[in-house]
């Protein structure tokens, strides 16, 4: 329902524009830096010989902007649309959304300005360094004090189980990002870490590994229980299956960290039992997949004609695979030859082109028309061009990626007959050049989608105008 009504019992949309504008924006922005590394890895003249633009310091600045500036505004932007419309009520302090929606922004430049300086932490996905990370924790707290507080204002009985998702992603975030950043400041730009060898890397993968499970995972399994049935009108699957594998994934994620330690200074069976939490971790992550899936039972066909379901049904099976080749990668011997190596690099970005990125383009195509007041996007042609230029685009990047890892793994440990290396490391890279260029293009077609994304978007906000969407009366049943 979108018709002109006082404030009180409509939603608080504005700060879900916000991000969902800015959500297109900075994939645009990080995919294009992902590019750019990516040719680095083919030219390296393209480093340009300045300490700014080189690959050390542009790929921290590819992965936050990716992972916390696209995926994050996508997460703000629908888990306050979805916390909205299932409770039946407006934002809890929509002041304080807004708030989270300029600190977020705040963060991002502040990132973008000082990952090429070269300040960092040296933590992989928590390189920022300590001012930034207080900003975060503010700006985290004030989400956590919306949703919750929007939550516990609800209008409905029951929690709806997107929102148990998307409120396990806040709260492990911020303890993640707290406990993970302790850090002793030395000046304003740098800072040493609370912890010292074995333990630091120890807690920095148990953070790394939950960034995956919660910020990568969980949120977007919050969105996908909303997203999907809402588009395939169809009612969730099995809401026991969701209850099941809701507590099963968030209490398995979290001991399988030291997979990414294997082989190391780490007590052996710390490892070991990294390696069976992330076998186990396939069960509940499939119990997703799985019901995602199965809520198109009986509306299959509509994936011929509707390019945004596609989106997010193609996403499900992009999680399904990169879940699966998760915990083969577990196992101590497969990880021997594929760590170090682009098999890793290609598992990375199955699982964040192929889920995070679809999954947030089908939920952007469908809440876009809605918040401005339009029956469909602009062009649907244009969601047919993306949907088809990012799936050939995965492909093309996970395909040679696999090929130039188990690749490179190989040559690593092949031994000639007189017990020395059959290959040079420089052989090994050498020979990775196609495949690197492959990726280049698959990258290429992954970023034009989101080109048209973008142009999509501000083509239907600028067709419509700011929707307002009151909330419907609520029945003592329901
Ligand atoms: C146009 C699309 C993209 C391209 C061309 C691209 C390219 C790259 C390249 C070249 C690297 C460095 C690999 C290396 O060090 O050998 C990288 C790393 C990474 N990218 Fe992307 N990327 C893209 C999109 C994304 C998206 C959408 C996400 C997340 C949502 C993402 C997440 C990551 C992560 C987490 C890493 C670190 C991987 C690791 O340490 O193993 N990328 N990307
Ligand atoms: C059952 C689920 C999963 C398991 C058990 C799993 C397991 C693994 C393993 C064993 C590695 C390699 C560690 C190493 O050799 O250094 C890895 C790397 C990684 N995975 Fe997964 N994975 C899972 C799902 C996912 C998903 C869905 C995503 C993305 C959305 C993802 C993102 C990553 C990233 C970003 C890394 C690279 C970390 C780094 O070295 O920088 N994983 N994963």
């Amino acid at each position: 329902m979108q018709v002109a009504h006082s404030q009180s019992n409509t939603y608080h949309d504005g700060v879900v524009r916000q991000f969902s504008i800015m959500a297109v924006v900075w994939g645009v922005v990080g995919m294009l830096v992902g590019v750019i590394i990516a040719s680095q890895l083919v030219w390296p003249e393209l480093n340009f010989g300045l300490p700014w633009t080189s690959f050390g310091r542009l790929r921290p600045l590819h992965t936050n902007a990716v992972i916390f500036a696209f995926g994050g505004c996508a997460l703000f932007a629908t888990s306050y649309f979805v916390v909205q419309r299932t409770s039946q009520t407006s934002l809890f302090m929509p002041k304080l959304a807004s708030f989270t929606f300029w600190g977020w922004q705040l963060v991002i430049v502040a990132a973008a300005v000082s990952l090429p300086l070269g300040f960092t932490q040296g933590k992989e996905y928590a390189e920022l360094e300590w001012p930034i990370d207080l900003l975060i924790a503010v700006v985290w707290v004030s989400y956590a004090i919306v949703f919750f507080g929007t939550i516990a204002k609800r209008k409905v009985k029951h929690i709806y189980v997107a929102n148990w998702f998307f409120g396990a992603f806040i709260l492990t975030v911020a303890l993640l990002h707290i406990v993970n950043s302790a850090a002793m400041p030395a000046s304003f730009w740098k800072s040493y870490s609370a912890y010292a060898g074995v333990q630091d890397a120890m807690v920095q993968w148990w953070y790394g590994h939950n960034a995956v499970g919660f910020f990568l995972t969980a949120g977007f399994l919050g969105m996908m229980y909303y997203f999907v049935p809402k588009q395939a009108e169809r009612p969730v699957y099995s809401y026991s299956l969701s209850i099941v594998h809701f507590w099963a994934l968030i209490f398995t994620y979290m001991w399988a960290g030291p997979h990414h330690l294997h082989y190391t200074a780490l007590p052996d069976w710390t490892q070991s039992l990294g390696m069976v939490f992330s076998l186990v971790l396939l069960a509940p992550s499939w119990g997703g997949m799985i019901n995602g899936m199965m809520t198109m039972s009986g509306a299959w066909h509509k994936l011929r004609t509707d390019p945004v379901l596609r989106f997010l049904i193609v996403s499900l099976s992009f999680y399904g695979m990169s879940t699966f080749e998760g915990p083969m990668m577990a196992i101590k011997t497969v990880n021997s030859l594929s760590h170090y190596t682009d098999w890793t690099v290609g598992h990375v970005h199955s699982g964040a082109l192929g889920w995070v990125g679809l999954v947030s383009m089908g939920a952007l195509y469908y809440m876009i028309p809605r918040l401005f007041g339009q029956k469909q996007m602009y062009s649907v042609k244009a969601i047919e061009w993306h949907f088809w230029l990012a799936t050939v685009g995965i492909v093309l990047y996970i395909a040679a990626l696999w090929i130039s890892g188990v690749m490179e793994g190989l040559m690593w440990r092949a031994i000639s007959d007189d017990g020395t290396l059959t290959f040079t490391f420089i052989q090994s890279v050498e020979a990775k050049t196609p495949y690197y260029m492959i990726r280049v293009l698959g990258g290429l077609l992954y970023l034009s989608g989101m080109v048209i994304m973008l142009w999509n978007t501000l083509k239907t906000a600028s067709n419509g105008k700011a929707a307002v969407a009151v909330i419907p009366a609520v029945h003592a049943h329901a």
